[in-house]
């Protein structure tokens, strides 16, 4: 996991910005798998500014969504899916054609939440761009999720319904269901680019490379991805003193150290076990285990203006 810190929305948006002009560079008919939210504003402003400027194409570029709010239409503001075409498709040159979102509106939401998983399947996103609830979800992967949940209705918390009712009229009307893509089927990804702003996002940022690893808080699941990157503003990353991350990173070099030394024990005295039973034998050599190095964290030092 690669952590670099930033100043405010606008190098946020640069920084992000950097990480999908590689991949489009390496690959222009990539897949993209997009967010919504406040957080990735700043670099879908400065997709949009690149394409006007340098003429950057997704023409070939397929892109799919993580979430949508069950019982509201695509056209309808408060959608995901108009949020995505009012921010950025429709001022990019991609192809409405080689979109998706799910389907909130859909009779058969069971149907609909496979359809999708099977699409995902058969498109892994060469750059998935992630956002992170208060409480820690991705997507709307609530706590204790289970990562291995395809694409499914979710319930929506009371905190997440709160987070999100700035899109909608009334409070009330922000909906209970949602359709949303899995941890796996995120993880799926070849990349990952999560964006976390504010202080009201700091608790979560600590918890998904700090905390417990558990489902507590979703997010955490990255830490199995090969290859993250989490760009923070000064607030999210408020909590993340580089002691601290030292200290768990010892922490965890110490506890991946400790369990390699008892692998070995208990494979010494299997093999000894055998040498008793079989005297012929040479005596093994105990296993040394090579100790994962843990991740470091790059961070980013902000330019002085
Ligand atoms: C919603 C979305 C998430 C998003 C989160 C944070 O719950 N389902 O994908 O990451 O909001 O949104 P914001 O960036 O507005 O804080």
């Amino acid at each position: 996991m690669r952590i670099a810190i930033v100043r405010n929305g606008k190098e946020l948006g640069e920084r992000a910005f950097l990480e999908i002009k590689k991949v489009l560079l390496e690959k222009p008919d990539a897949v993209i798998g997009f967010a919504t939210g406040a957080t990735p504003l700043p670099l879908y402003e400065k997709m949009a500014e690149d394409h006007k400027k340098n003429g950057t194409s997704y023409k070939r570029v397929r892109a799919y969504n993580l979430d949508e709010y069950v019982g509201v239409d695509k056209g309808d503001k408060a959608s995901f899916a108009r949020f995505m075409r009012d921010n950025l498709f429709s001022k990019i040159d991609i192809d409405l054609a080689n979109t998706d979102i799910p389907n909130g509106m859909a009779e058969d939401l069971n149907a609909e939440c496979e359809r999708y998983a099977e699409m995902v399947r058969a498109n892994p996103a060469d750059i998935q761009i992630l956002g992170i609830g208060r409480n820690g979800h991705i997507a709307f992967n609530e706590p204790y999720t289970k990562p291995e949940e395809p694409t499914h209705i979710a319930l929506l918390t009371a905190d997440t319904r709160a987070a999100n009712a700035g899109a909608f009229k009334d409070p009330s009307l922000v909906p209970t269901y949602a359709l949303t893509m899995g941890i796996n089927e995120i993880l799926s990804a070849k990349r990952i680019l999560l964006l976390a702003t504010g202080e009201s996002k700091a608790q979560a940022v600590y918890d998904m490379i700090m905390g417990r690893d558990d489902t507590s808080c979703p997010a955490t699941a990255l830490r199995k991805h090969p290859d993250v990157t989490v760009i923070l503003d000064k607030e999210a990353a408020s909590l993340l003193t580089f002691t601290e991350w030292e200290n768990a990173a010892e922490r965890r070099a110490a506890e991946a150290s400790a369990a390699a030394a008892e692998e070995a024990l208990v494979e010494e005295a299997a093999a000894d076990e055998a040498a008793d039973e079989e005297p012929v034998e040479t005596a093994e050599e105990t296993a040394e285990e090579e100790v994962p190095a843990e991740e470091i964290a790059e961070t980013a030092a902000p330019a002085e203006e």
